[in-house]
């Protein structure tokens, strides 16, 4: 008995090794951890049970067949993040570049499996040179299945993925299906095809980061949600980002203590607005002031300034915020903006996280170059997305909400169940310049008939009256009381129910 017993303890170290000593200490060297390393970090300590240890690649080409590590490339199985059940699979560079087999795939889709009938959350690991090349149309297989669960798995149960090293071929797509992904800077990089490829057919010589580094994809391509200097760091704030969401779609946000007193006031808030409208103000000040405790977890920070988008708590519950940030480009909303707010939205609605709306926006962001590259239906994303929206949304709006800008951003008229103003809000069709040049054509020219138009435009649009005569606006609120009026919305809203017409999906403008 003693010796079976040694002798699993033989057979998982020696699993446990993966790739052996001379690999991990390479990947030690390139800055990385290995693949129980990252899923020891992600886990609550002992909490991780690893399935599928000695499971073993099937091929017998290409003298595959006389190497065999247990594993096979993955490292499989569940464990808690502050005492809640997170599946997870890690790719383990060591063992064959981490590539996919058949059998690896099949350790993944037994994870995705369980994940999603438990309603867990599931997160990847990915450091991986995508297809077994050795195993050809086996691999492809594989992955095929791993998305297919991937789409099915889209909208019940978050999935994360974080890429930590190479993400190549096939490694890509899955990622890209999940929810979220993030990226370890100047050590992970994604791409269909790489540089050598790349070189082949375009003729463009680029290196690894800079075809598919964290800037690129955090700032450039949008592939990206975050990046984090390095594995330890990015694994803590996956530990973060889980405790804001909700196991799968039927459970609601998850409640924690919070010992931040809803009814706080911040007086500051009174002088967040410049006196010139034209002056830019930092939203996330707002932001930080009104959350719990001014914990705030930014979605795509480095995409898109011009919006905001991040999950936050009030009284303990995870809320989505969606905000135009003053500093950047105004807070106009273009294609990027639309795109990346939409994608949030969305995610906030499929999993019942209600949404807060700060709201700032000259409007739409004219030019050929907008108009060209689909403006009409990037911004048509965050129309529909809002407008589909079932969640609470509370809307407030901090100063300028002119023309379309003003119905898409959670308007009481697509179905913003509590929307607020502040003094300071101007609600018009446009600015007083625009409206005034445009209207009082027949008066440029003379200065001071436009200067008394411009007044007369400004007494009676530049503020948020008219709209609240029209029960468009709920309340005018003081900028100091903004948390309270939010938290109390949030309360009154808990329980909303809105009916739909059946249909078998949306047709939302892709
Ligand atoms: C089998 C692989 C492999 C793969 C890496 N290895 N990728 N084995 N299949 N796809 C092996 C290497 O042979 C090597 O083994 C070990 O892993 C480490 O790889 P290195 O190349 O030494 O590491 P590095 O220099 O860091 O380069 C990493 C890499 C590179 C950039 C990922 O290995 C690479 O380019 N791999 C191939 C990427 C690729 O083209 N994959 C197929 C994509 S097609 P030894 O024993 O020598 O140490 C695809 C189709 C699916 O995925 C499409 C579905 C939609």
């Amino acid at each position: 008995m003693k010796d079976i017993l040694e002798r699993l303890e033989e057979r998982r170290a020696q699993a446990r090794l993966g790739g052996g000593e001379k690999r991990i200490e390479a990947q030690h060297a390139r800055g990385k951890l290995t693949a129980r390393e990252r899923i020891e970090l992600l886990m609550d300590k002992g909490s991780f049970e690893e399935f599928d240890m000695f499971v073993e690649h099937r091929s017998n080409d290409f003298g595959m067949e006389k190497v065999k590590i247990p594993g096979d490339g993955v490292v499989t199985g569940w464990g808690t993040v502050n005492g809640r059940t997170v599946f997870v699979f890690a790719k383990d560079f060591t063992v064959f570049g981490g590539s996919l087999s058949e059998a690896h795939a099949q350790k993944i889709t037994k994870i995705q499996d369980m994940a999603l009938k438990m309603r867990a959350p599931i997160v990847g690991l990915f450091d991986a040179g995508g297809a077994r090349i050795q195993e050809g149309v086996a691999a492809l297989g594989g992955y095929g299945e791993v998305f297919k669960r991937n789409v099915i798995a889209s909208g019940v149960i978050p999935q994360i993925s974080v890429i930590m090293g190479p993400c190549a071929g096939g490694d890509v797509y899955s990622p890209a299906m999940t929810d979220f992904i993030f990226m370890v800077r100047d050590r992970s990089y994604m791409f269909v095809t790489g540089p050598d490829v790349v070189k082949t057919v375009t003729n463009e010589t680029v290196t690894s980061e800079e075809l598919g580094g964290a800037k690129v994809h955090t700032a450039k391509s949008s592939v990206a949600d975050g990046a984090y200097d390095n594995d330890v760091e990015a694994l803590l704030q996956v530990r973060r980002l889980i405790d804001f969401l909700p196991a799968n779609n039927m459970d609601g946000v998850p409640e924690i203590p919070s010992f931040d007193d809803p009814n706080r006031t911040d007086e500051s808030l009174d002088t967040l607005i410049p006196d010139n409208p034209n002056k830019p103000y930092d939203m996330k000040e707002l932001i930080q002031k009104v959350v719990d405790e001014g914990d705030f977890f930014e979605i795509q920070e480095s995409y898109a300034k011009n919006i905001i988008t991040g999950f936050a708590r009030i009284e303990g519950r995870t809320v989505g915020f969606v905000a135009n940030q003053p500093m950047v480009l105004a807070g106009v909303l273009d294609s990027d903006a639309s795109r990346k707010a939409a994608r949030f939205v969305r995610f906030c609605d499929a999993f019942n996280i209600p949404i807060v709306t700060f709201e700032d926006v000259p409007g739409f962001l004219p030019g050929t170059a907008q108009e060209y590259g689909g403006l009409i239906k990037h911004g048509a994303k965050l129309l529909f997305a809002y407008s589909e929206a079932t969640v609470p949304l509370v809307t407030v709006i901090t100063r300028k909400a002119f023309g379309g800008a003003y119905d898409v951003m959670a308007s009481k008229h697509i179905g913003g169940d509590i929307n607020y103003a502040w003094p300071t809000a101007q609600i018009a069709v446009m600015g007083a310049k625009g409206a005034v040049e445009i209207i009082f054509r027949q008066d440029i020219g003379d200065a001071d008939k436009i200067a008394a138009r411009t007044k007369e435009y400004e007494d009676r649009f530049m503020s948020p009256f008219v709209a609240a005569e029209r029960g468009y606006i709920d309340e005018v609120i003081m900028p100091h009381s903004t948390r309270r009026r939010i938290a109390r919305a949030l309360a009154m809203l808990r329980h909303k129910e809105t009916e739909r017409p059946w249909k078998k999906h949306d047709n939302i403008p892709l």
